[in-house]
Protein backbone atom coordinates (compact mmCIF):
# COMPACT_ATOMS: atom_id res chain seq x y z
CA UNK A 1 0.00 0.00 0.00
CA UNK A 2 1.38 3.29 -1.23
CA UNK A 3 2.17 5.78 2.27
CA UNK A 4 -0.03 8.29 1.96
CA UNK A 5 1.68 12.20 2.45
CA UNK A 6 1.07 13.74 5.73
CA UNK A 7 1.67 16.38 8.32
CA UNK A 8 3.80 15.39 11.05
CA UNK A 9 2.61 18.19 13.91
CA UNK A 10 4.85 18.05 17.05
CA UNK A 11 3.55 19.92 19.94
CA UNK A 12 6.77 20.86 22.29
CA UNK A 13 8.51 21.47 19.36
CA UNK A 14 11.25 23.10 20.60
CA UNK A 15 11.52 20.51 23.90
CA UNK A 16 14.02 17.92 24.87
CA UNK A 17 12.15 15.25 23.04
CA UNK A 18 11.79 16.67 19.97
CA UNK A 19 15.84 18.22 19.75
CA UNK A 20 17.02 14.82 21.25
CA UNK A 21 14.57 12.44 19.44
CA UNK A 22 12.37 12.95 16.66
CA UNK A 23 13.93 15.47 14.87
CA UNK A 24 16.81 13.09 14.49
CA UNK A 25 14.62 10.24 14.18
CA UNK A 26 13.65 12.03 10.87
CA UNK A 27 16.09 13.27 9.80
CA UNK A 28 18.10 9.62 9.54
CA UNK A 29 14.68 8.54 7.89
CA UNK A 30 15.37 11.39 5.42
CA UNK A 31 19.26 10.35 5.19
CA UNK A 32 18.01 6.58 4.31
CA UNK A 33 15.93 7.63 1.69
CA UNK A 34 12.71 6.30 4.44
CA UNK A 35 10.86 9.15 5.13
CA UNK A 36 8.27 9.08 2.53
CA UNK A 37 8.04 12.27 -0.51
CA UNK A 38 4.70 13.79 0.75
CA UNK A 39 5.41 14.26 5.00
CA UNK A 40 5.83 17.25 6.73
CA UNK A 41 6.49 18.55 9.93
CA UNK A 42 4.74 21.18 11.43
CA UNK A 43 6.54 21.81 14.54
CA UNK A 44 4.07 24.23 17.55
CA UNK A 45 5.73 25.74 20.22
CA UNK A 46 5.65 29.17 21.71
CA UNK A 47 8.11 31.40 20.29
CA UNK A 48 6.71 33.71 17.71
CA UNK A 49 9.12 32.06 15.33
CA UNK A 50 9.13 31.37 11.26
CA UNK A 51 9.64 28.26 9.29
CA UNK A 52 12.92 29.73 8.66
CA UNK A 53 13.79 30.18 12.59
CA UNK A 54 12.56 26.82 13.63
CA UNK A 55 14.79 25.75 10.45
CA UNK A 56 17.96 27.39 11.69
CA UNK A 57 17.81 26.01 15.57
CA UNK A 58 16.99 22.44 14.47
CA UNK A 59 20.33 22.32 11.94
CA UNK A 60 22.40 23.19 15.34
CA UNK A 61 20.46 20.39 17.37
CA UNK A 62 20.38 17.96 14.09
CA UNK A 63 24.64 18.93 14.08
CA UNK A 64 25.25 17.32 17.30
CA UNK A 65 22.92 14.33 17.24
CA UNK A 66 23.17 13.02 13.36
CA UNK A 67 25.07 9.84 13.19
CA UNK A 68 27.49 9.79 10.67
CA UNK A 69 28.94 12.39 12.66
CA UNK A 70 27.59 15.29 11.08
CA UNK A 71 25.11 16.89 9.01
CA UNK A 72 25.20 15.49 5.35
CA UNK A 73 24.49 19.42 4.07
CA UNK A 74 22.52 17.43 0.81
CA UNK A 75 20.18 15.86 3.18
CA UNK A 76 19.54 18.47 5.29
CA UNK A 77 18.76 20.62 2.45
CA UNK A 78 16.18 17.84 1.33
CA UNK A 79 15.13 17.43 5.56
CA UNK A 80 14.51 21.42 5.75
CA UNK A 81 12.40 21.41 3.13
CA UNK A 82 9.86 19.54 5.10
CA UNK A 83 9.97 22.22 8.20
CA UNK A 84 7.18 24.21 9.21
CA UNK A 85 6.30 26.61 12.16
CA UNK A 86 3.44 27.10 13.59
CA UNK A 87 3.12 29.85 16.70
CA UNK A 88 0.93 28.11 19.26
CA UNK A 89 0.61 28.49 23.13
CA UNK A 90 -1.08 25.09 23.95
CA UNK A 91 -3.42 26.57 26.48
CA UNK A 92 -5.51 29.08 23.99
CA UNK A 93 -8.20 27.55 22.18
CA UNK A 94 -7.85 30.35 19.46
CA UNK A 95 -3.80 28.72 18.55
CA UNK A 96 -6.06 25.58 17.75
CA UNK A 97 -8.62 26.79 15.59
CA UNK A 98 -5.65 28.77 13.62
CA UNK A 99 -3.99 25.51 13.78
CA UNK A 100 -7.16 24.11 12.22
CA UNK A 101 -7.08 26.73 9.34
CA UNK A 102 -3.51 26.41 8.85
CA UNK A 103 -3.70 22.54 8.08
CA UNK A 104 -7.16 23.05 6.19
CA UNK A 105 -6.07 25.89 4.10
CA UNK A 106 -2.28 25.97 3.51
CA UNK A 107 -1.59 23.96 0.45
CA UNK A 108 2.21 22.89 1.83
CA UNK A 109 0.82 20.63 4.14
CA UNK A 110 -1.02 17.52 3.48
CA UNK A 111 -4.49 16.98 5.18
CA UNK A 112 -3.66 14.01 6.93
CA UNK A 113 -2.16 14.49 10.39
CA UNK A 114 -0.07 12.88 13.33
CA UNK A 115 -0.43 15.15 16.56
CA UNK A 116 2.81 14.13 18.30
CA UNK A 117 2.59 14.66 22.19
CA UNK A 118 6.15 15.95 22.81
CA UNK A 119 4.67 17.61 26.13
CA UNK A 120 4.61 17.03 29.72
CA UNK A 121 2.49 14.13 29.76
CA UNK A 122 0.12 16.10 32.72
CA UNK A 123 -1.23 18.28 30.16
CA UNK A 124 -1.87 15.43 27.25
CA UNK A 125 -5.35 14.92 27.98
CA UNK A 126 -6.27 19.11 27.96
CA UNK A 127 -4.34 19.68 24.56
CA UNK A 128 -6.37 16.51 23.58
CA UNK A 129 -9.57 17.87 24.46
CA UNK A 130 -8.55 21.05 22.76
CA UNK A 131 -8.15 19.41 19.53
CA UNK A 132 -11.30 18.09 19.77
CA UNK A 133 -13.05 21.21 20.13
CA UNK A 134 -11.43 22.84 17.43
CA UNK A 135 -12.45 19.56 15.41
CA UNK A 136 -8.86 18.41 14.83
CA UNK A 137 -10.17 14.50 15.65
CA UNK A 138 -12.76 14.36 13.11
CA UNK A 139 -10.97 12.28 10.29
CA UNK A 140 -13.39 13.79 7.29
CA UNK A 141 -10.42 15.35 5.27
CA UNK A 142 -7.72 13.19 6.15
CA UNK A 143 -7.17 10.35 8.69
CA UNK A 144 -5.79 12.21 12.37
CA UNK A 145 -3.62 10.12 14.70
CA UNK A 146 -2.31 11.04 18.33
CA UNK A 147 0.78 9.75 19.45
CA UNK A 148 1.17 9.52 23.44
CA UNK A 149 4.60 8.95 24.80
CA UNK A 150 5.46 7.48 28.21
CA UNK A 151 4.48 7.72 31.13
CA UNK A 152 0.67 7.31 30.31
CA UNK A 153 -0.33 8.38 33.57
CA UNK A 154 1.30 8.51 37.08
CA UNK A 155 -0.49 5.69 38.72
CA UNK A 156 -3.33 3.54 38.57
CA UNK A 157 -6.07 5.62 38.67
CA UNK A 158 -4.43 8.77 36.68
CA UNK A 159 -4.25 6.79 33.51
CA UNK A 160 -7.88 5.44 33.81
CA UNK A 161 -8.59 8.89 34.11
CA UNK A 162 -6.46 9.71 31.17
CA UNK A 163 -7.17 6.51 29.28
CA UNK A 164 -11.41 8.23 29.29
CA UNK A 165 -10.29 11.15 28.58
CA UNK A 166 -8.83 10.76 24.91
CA UNK A 167 -11.32 8.12 24.69
CA UNK A 168 -14.13 10.98 24.83
CA UNK A 169 -12.87 12.20 21.23
CA UNK A 170 -10.48 9.72 19.59
CA UNK A 171 -10.85 6.27 18.66
CA UNK A 172 -8.37 3.28 20.10
CA UNK A 173 -7.54 3.36 16.45
CA UNK A 174 -6.30 6.91 16.44
CA UNK A 175 -4.63 6.78 19.45
CA UNK A 176 -0.88 5.62 19.52
CA UNK A 177 1.15 5.13 23.06
CA UNK A 178 4.68 4.49 22.70
CA UNK A 179 6.87 2.41 24.83
CA UNK A 180 10.10 3.17 22.44
CA UNK A 181 11.75 0.06 23.60
CA UNK A 182 9.69 -1.75 22.04
CA UNK A 183 11.68 0.14 18.36
CA UNK A 184 14.90 -1.87 19.67
CA UNK A 185 15.75 -4.08 16.96
CA UNK A 186 17.33 -6.10 20.33
CA UNK A 187 14.16 -6.09 21.80
CA UNK A 188 12.25 -7.60 19.32
CA UNK A 189 14.92 -10.23 18.86
CA UNK A 190 14.25 -11.77 22.46
CA UNK A 191 10.58 -12.85 20.48
CA UNK A 192 12.90 -14.13 17.64
CA UNK A 193 15.25 -16.13 19.77
CA UNK A 194 12.52 -17.54 21.70
CA UNK A 195 10.32 -18.48 18.56
CA UNK A 196 12.21 -19.63 16.05
CA UNK A 197 14.59 -22.00 17.53
CA UNK A 198 13.52 -24.96 19.21
CA UNK A 199 16.16 -26.02 21.19
CA UNK A 200 15.61 -24.23 24.31
CA UNK A 201 11.43 -24.09 24.48
CA UNK A 202 11.80 -27.31 26.52
CA UNK A 203 13.90 -25.81 28.96
CA UNK A 204 11.81 -22.12 29.32
CA UNK A 205 10.01 -22.91 32.10
CA UNK A 206 10.34 -23.84 35.84
CA UNK A 207 11.98 -27.22 35.92
CA UNK A 208 15.09 -25.58 34.60
CA UNK A 209 15.36 -21.83 35.43
CA UNK A 210 16.17 -20.39 38.82
CA UNK A 211 15.88 -16.90 38.20
CA UNK A 212 15.49 -14.30 35.60
CA UNK A 213 17.19 -10.73 35.79
CA UNK A 214 15.97 -8.14 33.51
CA UNK A 215 18.59 -4.88 33.76
CA UNK A 216 18.95 -1.30 32.77
CA UNK A 217 22.02 0.41 34.22
CA UNK A 218 22.76 3.54 33.10
CA UNK A 219 25.73 6.17 33.70
CA UNK A 220 23.40 9.21 33.01
CA UNK A 221 22.06 11.15 35.35
CA UNK A 222 18.64 12.97 34.79
CA UNK A 223 20.07 15.52 31.86
CA UNK A 224 18.01 18.52 33.16
CA UNK A 225 14.55 16.67 33.59
CA UNK A 226 14.00 17.06 36.98
CA UNK A 227 10.63 19.07 36.33
CA UNK A 228 9.96 15.66 35.24
CA UNK A 229 12.13 12.70 36.41
CA UNK A 230 11.66 14.42 40.42
CA UNK A 231 7.88 13.63 40.14
CA UNK A 232 7.95 10.42 38.62
CA UNK A 233 11.35 8.09 39.86
CA UNK A 234 13.01 5.39 38.62
CA UNK A 235 10.16 3.06 39.00
CA UNK A 236 7.30 4.88 37.08
CA UNK A 237 10.13 6.12 34.10
CA UNK A 238 11.87 2.57 33.72
CA UNK A 239 10.26 -0.36 35.51
CA UNK A 240 6.37 0.22 34.75
CA UNK A 241 6.90 0.46 31.16
CA UNK A 242 10.27 -0.46 29.55
CA UNK A 243 11.28 -3.40 32.02
CA UNK A 244 7.98 -4.59 32.38
CA UNK A 245 7.99 -4.92 28.64
CA UNK A 246 11.03 -6.95 28.60
CA UNK A 247 9.45 -9.23 30.65
CA UNK A 248 6.64 -10.20 28.87
CA UNK A 249 7.80 -11.03 26.28
CA UNK A 250 10.47 -13.24 28.06
CA UNK A 251 7.79 -14.84 29.64
CA UNK A 252 4.83 -14.86 27.18
CA UNK A 253 3.50 -17.57 25.61
CA UNK A 254 3.69 -18.75 21.70
CA UNK A 255 1.12 -15.97 19.78
CA UNK A 256 -1.30 -17.50 17.77
CA UNK A 257 0.67 -15.41 15.13
CA UNK A 258 3.13 -12.21 15.12
CA UNK A 259 -0.24 -10.13 14.32
CA UNK A 260 -0.34 -6.98 16.90
CA UNK A 261 -3.26 -8.04 18.81
CA UNK A 262 -2.04 -11.72 19.43
CA UNK A 263 0.90 -10.75 20.90
CA UNK A 264 -0.95 -8.42 22.65
CA UNK A 265 -3.19 -10.49 24.58
CA UNK A 266 0.12 -12.83 25.44
CA UNK A 267 1.46 -10.04 26.68
CA UNK A 268 -1.49 -9.12 29.03
CA UNK A 269 -1.41 -12.51 30.00
CA UNK A 270 1.81 -12.62 31.60
CA UNK A 271 0.96 -9.08 33.44
CA UNK A 272 -2.13 -10.37 34.73
CA UNK A 273 -0.52 -12.97 36.54
CA UNK A 274 1.74 -11.37 37.81
CA UNK A 275 1.72 -12.37 41.45
CA UNK A 276 0.40 -8.69 43.31
CA UNK A 277 2.49 -7.20 45.82
CA UNK A 278 0.48 -6.47 49.39
CA UNK A 279 1.16 -3.85 51.46
CA UNK A 280 2.88 -6.21 53.97
CA UNK A 281 5.10 -7.67 51.11
CA UNK A 282 6.44 -4.23 49.82
CA UNK A 283 9.89 -4.68 51.76
CA UNK A 284 10.32 -8.07 50.81
CA UNK A 285 9.67 -7.54 46.98
CA UNK A 286 11.13 -3.96 46.53
CA UNK A 287 14.05 -1.60 47.14
CA UNK A 288 15.04 1.79 46.07
CA UNK A 289 17.82 3.72 46.29
CA UNK A 290 18.75 7.80 45.16
CA UNK A 291 22.24 8.36 43.87
CA UNK A 292 24.90 10.69 46.03
CA UNK A 293 27.81 12.58 45.02
CA UNK A 294 30.62 10.11 43.07
CA UNK A 295 32.50 9.33 40.22
CA UNK A 296 31.48 8.60 36.60
CA UNK A 297 33.59 7.81 34.04
CA UNK A 298 36.31 9.22 35.75
CA UNK A 299 34.37 12.76 36.04
CA UNK A 300 32.88 13.95 39.18
CA UNK A 301 29.48 14.27 39.49
CA UNK A 302 26.83 15.88 41.84
CA UNK A 303 24.06 13.68 44.31
CA UNK A 304 20.86 13.81 42.45
CA UNK A 305 19.60 16.23 45.81
CA UNK A 306 21.78 18.64 44.05
CA UNK A 307 21.21 18.65 40.45
CA UNK A 308 19.33 21.54 39.19
CA UNK A 309 15.28 21.44 39.75
CA UNK A 310 15.55 19.20 42.38
CA UNK A 311 14.72 19.32 46.18
CA UNK A 312 17.58 19.37 48.76
CA UNK A 313 15.50 16.74 50.57
CA UNK A 314 13.84 14.77 47.15
CA UNK A 315 13.05 11.51 48.07
CA UNK A 316 12.43 10.18 44.74
CA UNK A 317 14.33 7.12 43.77
CA UNK A 318 17.00 7.09 40.81
CA UNK A 319 17.48 3.62 41.32
CA UNK A 320 14.72 0.36 41.58
CA UNK A 321 14.59 -3.40 41.95
CA UNK A 322 12.00 -5.43 41.66
CA UNK A 323 10.76 -9.00 42.48
CA UNK A 324 8.39 -10.50 40.93
CA UNK A 325 6.54 -13.84 40.57
CA UNK A 326 4.43 -14.93 37.84
CA UNK A 327 2.06 -17.30 38.88
CA UNK A 328 1.56 -19.37 36.26
CA UNK A 329 2.33 -22.88 35.26
CA UNK A 330 5.26 -22.14 33.42
CA UNK A 331 7.06 -19.96 35.79
CA UNK A 332 5.30 -20.18 39.07
CA UNK A 333 8.16 -19.76 41.73
CA UNK A 334 10.61 -18.44 39.57
CA UNK A 335 11.53 -15.06 40.61
CA UNK A 336 11.62 -12.60 37.79
CA UNK A 337 14.16 -9.56 39.24
CA UNK A 338 13.93 -6.41 37.77
CA UNK A 339 16.74 -3.51 38.56
CA UNK A 340 17.03 -0.03 36.71
CA UNK A 341 19.65 3.13 38.16
CA UNK A 342 21.29 5.84 36.65
CA UNK A 343 24.96 7.11 37.18
CA UNK A 344 25.18 3.32 37.16
CA UNK A 345 28.61 2.33 36.88
CA UNK A 346 27.98 1.83 33.28
CA UNK A 347 25.21 1.54 30.35
CA UNK A 348 23.82 -1.66 29.99
CA UNK A 349 20.63 -3.35 28.97
CA UNK A 350 20.32 -6.76 29.31
CA UNK A 351 18.14 -10.28 30.30
CA UNK A 352 20.03 -12.95 32.46
CA UNK A 353 18.37 -16.44 32.61
CA UNK A 354 20.22 -18.39 35.48
CA UNK A 355 19.37 -22.44 34.91
CA UNK A 356 19.61 -24.69 38.04
CA UNK A 357 22.09 -26.72 39.08
CA UNK A 358 21.97 -30.25 37.51
CA UNK A 359 20.34 -32.42 39.70
CA UNK A 360 23.32 -34.87 40.66
CA UNK A 361 26.62 -33.51 42.44
CA UNK A 362 28.67 -35.72 39.89
CA UNK A 363 31.82 -34.33 40.27
CA UNK A 364 32.04 -33.98 43.87
CA UNK A 365 34.49 -36.04 44.93
CA UNK A 366 36.51 -34.61 42.42
CA UNK A 367 39.71 -31.59 42.59
CA UNK A 368 36.23 -29.49 40.52
CA UNK A 369 34.99 -26.43 42.50
CA UNK A 370 30.96 -26.64 42.41
CA UNK A 371 29.56 -26.99 38.96
CA UNK A 372 28.80 -23.26 38.00
CA UNK A 373 24.90 -23.12 36.98
CA UNK A 374 24.59 -22.40 33.38
CA UNK A 375 23.28 -18.66 32.31
CA UNK A 376 22.19 -17.09 29.20
CA UNK A 377 22.60 -13.45 28.50
CA UNK A 378 20.74 -11.45 25.97
CA UNK A 379 22.72 -8.03 26.08
CA UNK A 380 20.10 -5.52 24.75
CA UNK A 381 22.47 -2.57 24.65
CA UNK A 382 25.09 -1.64 24.23
CA UNK A 383 26.61 -5.35 23.45
CA UNK A 384 23.74 -6.82 21.15
CA UNK A 385 24.58 -10.70 21.54
CA UNK A 386 23.07 -13.71 22.92
CA UNK A 387 25.38 -16.02 24.70
CA UNK A 388 24.98 -19.28 26.53
CA UNK A 389 27.82 -20.07 29.93
CA UNK A 390 28.82 -23.86 29.89
CA UNK A 391 31.03 -25.57 32.31
CA UNK A 392 33.87 -27.35 30.39
CA UNK A 393 36.71 -29.56 31.33
CA UNK A 394 39.90 -26.99 32.23
CA UNK A 395 43.22 -28.79 30.19
CA UNK A 396 45.28 -30.65 31.64
CA UNK A 397 45.35 -33.95 34.30
CA UNK A 398 42.75 -32.92 37.38
CA UNK A 399 39.24 -32.79 36.94
CA UNK A 400 38.89 -28.91 36.97
CA UNK A 401 35.95 -27.28 35.43
CA UNK A 402 36.04 -23.80 33.50
CA UNK A 403 33.01 -21.29 32.46
CA UNK A 404 33.03 -20.80 28.59
CA UNK A 405 30.90 -18.52 26.50
CA UNK A 406 28.96 -19.73 23.51
CA UNK A 407 28.56 -16.37 22.01
CA UNK A 408 26.38 -15.34 19.26
CA UNK A 409 27.00 -11.38 18.53
CA UNK A 410 24.52 -10.54 16.24
CA UNK A 411 25.49 -6.82 15.34
CA UNK A 412 28.75 -6.26 14.12
CA UNK A 413 30.62 -2.74 16.11
CA UNK A 414 30.55 -0.86 12.75
CA UNK A 415 26.68 -1.80 11.90
CA UNK A 416 24.46 1.19 11.91
CA UNK A 417 22.58 1.64 14.55
CA UNK A 418 19.45 2.40 14.09
CA UNK A 419 17.40 4.15 16.73
CA UNK A 420 14.18 3.11 18.04
CA UNK A 421 12.41 6.51 17.00
CA UNK A 422 13.23 5.83 13.23
CA UNK A 423 11.24 2.60 13.23
CA UNK A 424 8.69 4.15 15.53
CA UNK A 425 7.94 7.13 14.06
CA UNK A 426 7.59 5.30 9.92
CA UNK A 427 5.14 3.16 11.98
CA UNK A 428 3.25 6.14 13.22
CA UNK A 429 3.22 7.54 9.83
CA UNK A 430 2.23 4.56 7.83
CA UNK A 431 -0.44 3.56 10.15
CA UNK A 432 1.17 0.25 12.21
CA UNK A 433 0.32 -0.18 14.99
CA UNK A 434 1.46 -3.71 16.23
CA UNK A 435 4.80 -1.94 18.05
CA UNK A 436 2.49 -0.01 20.29
CA UNK A 437 0.97 -0.19 23.41
CA UNK A 438 -2.63 -1.32 23.99
CA UNK A 439 -4.10 0.48 27.02
CA UNK A 440 -4.70 -3.03 29.00
CA UNK A 441 -0.91 -3.78 28.93
CA UNK A 442 -0.64 -0.23 30.55
CA UNK A 443 -3.18 -0.86 32.92
CA UNK A 444 -1.61 -4.28 33.73
CA UNK A 445 1.76 -2.80 34.37
CA UNK A 446 0.44 0.13 36.63
CA UNK A 447 -1.69 -2.80 38.59
CA UNK A 448 2.02 -4.33 39.07
CA UNK A 449 3.78 -1.28 40.43
CA UNK A 450 0.84 0.60 42.25
CA UNK A 451 1.06 -0.94 45.40
CA UNK A 452 4.95 -0.58 45.41
CA UNK A 453 4.42 3.17 44.90
CA UNK A 454 1.34 3.59 47.16
CA UNK A 455 3.99 2.54 50.43
CA UNK A 456 7.11 4.45 48.90
CA UNK A 457 4.92 7.49 49.09
CA UNK A 458 3.74 6.90 52.64
CA UNK A 459 7.66 6.16 53.60
CA UNK A 460 8.81 9.74 53.79
CA UNK A 461 11.89 9.01 56.07
CA UNK A 462 14.49 7.50 54.16
CA UNK A 463 16.05 6.71 51.23
CA UNK A 464 19.54 4.22 50.74
CA UNK A 465 22.24 6.35 48.93
CA UNK A 466 24.79 4.90 46.48
CA UNK A 467 27.76 6.91 44.83
CA UNK A 468 26.94 7.92 41.41
CA UNK A 469 29.16 5.58 39.17
CA UNK A 470 28.57 1.93 41.38
CA UNK A 471 26.59 -0.31 40.98
CA UNK A 472 24.03 0.62 43.48
CA UNK A 473 24.08 -0.39 47.27
CA UNK A 474 24.60 -3.55 48.22
CA UNK A 475 21.47 -3.71 50.35
CA UNK A 476 19.91 -4.25 47.47
CA UNK A 477 20.64 -8.07 47.38
CA UNK A 478 17.90 -8.36 50.25
CA UNK A 479 15.62 -9.23 47.23
CA UNK A 480 17.19 -12.35 46.48
CA UNK A 481 15.42 -15.91 47.16
CA UNK A 482 18.78 -17.62 47.89
CA UNK A 483 22.25 -16.88 49.24
CA UNK A 484 23.22 -18.00 45.71
CA UNK A 485 22.19 -15.31 43.76
CA UNK A 486 23.41 -12.02 42.83
CA UNK A 487 22.79 -9.03 40.64
CA UNK A 488 24.84 -10.26 37.34
CA UNK A 489 26.07 -6.80 35.78
CA UNK A 490 27.62 -7.39 32.58
CA UNK A 491 27.63 -9.94 30.07
CA UNK A 492 31.32 -10.85 30.06
CA UNK A 493 32.13 -13.78 31.58
CA UNK A 494 32.44 -13.46 35.40
C1 LIG B 1 13.26 6.87 28.86
C2 LIG B 1 13.40 7.37 30.26
O1 LIG B 1 11.97 6.37 28.63
O2 LIG B 1 14.22 5.83 28.64
C3 LIG B 1 14.80 7.88 30.52
O3 LIG B 1 12.46 8.42 30.50
C4 LIG B 1 15.81 6.81 30.19
O4 LIG B 1 14.95 8.31 31.85
C5 LIG B 1 15.56 6.26 28.79
O5 LIG B 1 17.10 7.39 30.24
C6 LIG B 1 16.44 5.06 28.52
O6 LIG B 1 16.30 4.70 27.18
P1 LIG B 1 17.49 4.04 26.39
O7 LIG B 1 16.92 3.78 25.03
O8 LIG B 1 18.61 5.03 26.38
O9 LIG B 1 17.84 2.80 27.14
Amino acid sequence: MPIEPCTFVIFGATGNLAALKLLPALYHLEEDGRLPAGVKVLGVGRRDWSADDWRVEVEAHLATRARKGGLDAEVFARFRQRLHFQRGDLRQDADYAALRRRLDEDAALPAHAVFYMAIPPAEYAEVAQRLAAQGLHEQGRGWRRLVVEKPFGYDLESAQTLEQSLHRHFTEQQIFRIDHYLGKGTIQNILVFRFANLLLEPLWNRNYIDHVQIVHAESRGIEGRAAYYDGAGALRDMIQSHLLQMLTLVAMEPPSSLEGEALRDEKVKVLRSIRPITPSAVHDHAFRAQYARGAVHDESVRAYREEEGVAPDSLTETYAALKLYIDNWRWRGVPFYLRTGKRMATDSAMVSIRFKYPPQQLFRDTTMDRIRPNWLLLGIQPDECIRLEMQVKHAGLEMKARTTQLDASYCAHDDVKIDAYEALLLDVIQGERSLFLRYDEVEWAWRVVDPVLKVWNNEREFIHSYPAGSWGPAESARLFDADDQAWRNSVDKE
